[in-house]
């Protein structure tokens, strides 16, 4: 198996800033699903799914998932919130879905210090009964991919960062 770490889970759940602790932490480089496709595509995620839609952006997630898989190795990877569906997601590491409930999440959103910025660049997170019934969908699959999980709800980065690399047996 590949030497990567995959971090999934939805949207808000803090993907981005625990790789960038556990990345501080361990030294290790980060790529970031999304921002790979953004500079591929030159345009921002919002832009392509107003411009050519949700299928079109997925097949990029399945060829970034096959690149990563042709080329990428001990690497840290935060993806995005869909990213768990490509066809090869176990072959591209160690699967770890970063988990807590939609409340939580939502709430984290709304209070951070950005909220609006976060909300418009997430096509998919457009209101709370639409992202609410997306989290619902998704909560066995995501489950059903991971390798490991971990809560994230209410810890400290630290104690989130100390459980992934347990489980990751990271060192
Ligand atoms: C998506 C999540 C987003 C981004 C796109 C679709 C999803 O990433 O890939 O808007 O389907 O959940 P984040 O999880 O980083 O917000």
């Amino acid at each position: 198996m590949k030497k990567n770490i995959i971090l999934i889970g939805f949207m808000g759940v803090g993907k981005g800033v625990s790789a960038r602790a556990l990345s501080k932490q361990y030294d290790l480089f980060i790529i970031d699903t999304d921002d790979l496709i953004e500079s591929k595509e030159n345009r921002k995620i919002k832009r392509i799914f107003e411009e050519d839609g949700e299928p079109y952006f997925r097949a990029l997630e399945q060829e970034t998932a096959d690149w990563i898989e042709d080329h990428v190795e001990g690497t840290l990877i935060s993806c995005g919130g869909g990213f768990y569906k490509v066809d090869n997601l176990s072959a591209l590491g160690k699967v770890v879905l970063l988990e807590a409930s939609f409340e939580w999440i939502y709430n984290r959103i709304v209070n951070s210090e950005n909220a609006e910025k976060k909300l418009i660049k997430r096509p998919l997170f457009g209101n709370y009964e639409e992202a609410k019934k997306l989290y619902d969908k998704r909560e066995k699959q995501y489950r059903s991919v991971a390798d490991v999980v971990v809560n994230v709800e209410d810890k400290s980065l630290d104690k989130i960062v100390k459980e992934i690399a347990k489980k990751t047996k990271l060192r």
